[in-house]
């Protein structure tokens, strides 16, 4: 079977990392010929806004609906606000195709670091799911007087029935699938609408899945039990900005930014999903071969999952933490000296091993 991928590398470290993950999705289609990739690349972001002032081209929505998948690096430029590239382009996509999933894996690699002393290391092993469509990221609000002594801003969280069902209800039904436990993270004691909202929905969609053990944590005490006590939490469900939060917090028990990966999905498949590293463009080291290219090469591993070849995902999974527990080729962020690309190549060799 053929999957038509639309491929936006993006700015700064963007197309360093895309194009070790497209070298092992490359590598899969080679060890697997029943499994074809087309790639079309896109110019789309910080560079392209400077030449065009758009992130993205006019039609470019319409174009990206024709693909089975987008896999994007990072968009983020030193010179253009930060607010402009996030909603001219990633926002745009994950709303305008309705990715209301925000899949993030915490699960701590054999061979990845981790700053916590006394937990056990295989119980760091989470997938967190954020809402990714609506809730504090809804750009609802208003700047009233703006520059006068009575300035007031709004930022309204919006928080749907049908939005939070849905995403609730994934949860559910992924925690039902793995025989795992699921836990809510919300803040009802402060945010007197919203949350109280969000935990009654999940308590009523609770009672289809009476075989689903759950939890309910309020979202400060929720990031003190990543730290002390992270074998609490199998599947999380929560909100757009507790999600984006917790996931980081997430991201730096289970081996840092450069593994962090997450996939944004449209489950019924109307649209595109699109499949992204969490980190963003880092200026800092762009252009000089030294980004970690596993955490693109993990939101790989969850795109093959989501296409339904969920035993290559876990090859290419498998494929990474070999390269780490052997420590021979890896980036300097993991205390390795070696090139983006010779990261990528050894990925590609521990899979044709496997
Ligand atoms: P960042 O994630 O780009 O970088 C944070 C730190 O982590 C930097 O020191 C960077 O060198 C390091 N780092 C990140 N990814 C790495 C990798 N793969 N290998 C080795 N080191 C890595 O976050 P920052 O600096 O806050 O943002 C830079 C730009 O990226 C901003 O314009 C921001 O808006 C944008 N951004 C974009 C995102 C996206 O496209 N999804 C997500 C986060 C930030
Ligand atoms: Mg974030």
């Amino acid at each position: 079977k053929s999957h038509k991928i639309a491929v936006i590398a993006g700015d700064g470290i963007g197309p360093e990392v895309i194009s070790e993950g497209v070298k092992v999705l490359k590598a899969v289609s080679k060890l697997n010929p029943e499994i074809n990739f087309e790639f079309t690349d896109f110019p789309w972001g910080c560079e392209y806004y400077v030449k065009t002032g758009k992130m993205i081209a006019d039609d470019g929505m319409e174009t990206l609906k024709k693909f089975d998948a987008i896999y994007l690096g990072a968009v983020g430029y030193p010179g253009v606000p930060d607010h402009i590239s996030l909603w001219g382009l990633l926002l745009k996509i994950r709303k305008g195709f309705d990715q209301y999933i925000n899949l993030r894996p915490v699960k701590l690699l054999n061979g990845a670091e981790c700053p916590l002393k006394n937990v056990d290391r295989s119980q760091i092993d989470m997938v967190v799911i954020r809402e990714n469509s609506e809730g504090e990221y809804a750009g609802a609000g208003d700047w009233l007087f703006k520059g006068k002594p009575e300035e007031v801003v709004l930022q309204t969280g919006v928080f749907s029935r049908k939005g939070c069902e849905r995403v609730i209800r994934y949860a559910y039904e992924l925690a039902r699938k793995e025989g795992k436990t699921l836990t809510s993270i919300s803040k009802a004691n402060a945010l007197n609408y919203s949350m109280v909202f969000w935990d009654e929905v999940f308590e009523e969609i609770g009672k289809e899945y009476p075989d689903v053990k759950t939890y309910s944590y309020l979202v400060d005490a929720a990031c003190m039990f990543f730290v002390k006590q992270p074998e609490r939490f199998q599947i999380v469900v929560t909100s757009n900005l507790f999600g984006d939060i917790v996931t980081d917090l997430g991201a730096a028990i289970a081996g840092g930014l450069g593994l962090a990966a997450g996939a944004n999905l449209n489950p019924e498949r109307t649209f595109p999903s699109m499949f992204e590293p969490v980190h963003g463009s880092a200026p800092d080291i762009a252009g000089q071969g030294k980004a970690n290219p596993l955490a693109a090469i993990w939101s790989v591993s969850q795109m093959l999952d989501f296409f339904g070849y969920e035993n290559w995902g876990k090859a290419v999974l498998d494929a990474i933490e070999k390269v780490m527990v052997e420590k021979k080729f890896l980036t300097p962020d993991m205390g390795g000296t070696s090139k983006t690309n010779e990261v990528g190549d050894a990925v590609v060799k521990a899979l044709e091993e496997i």
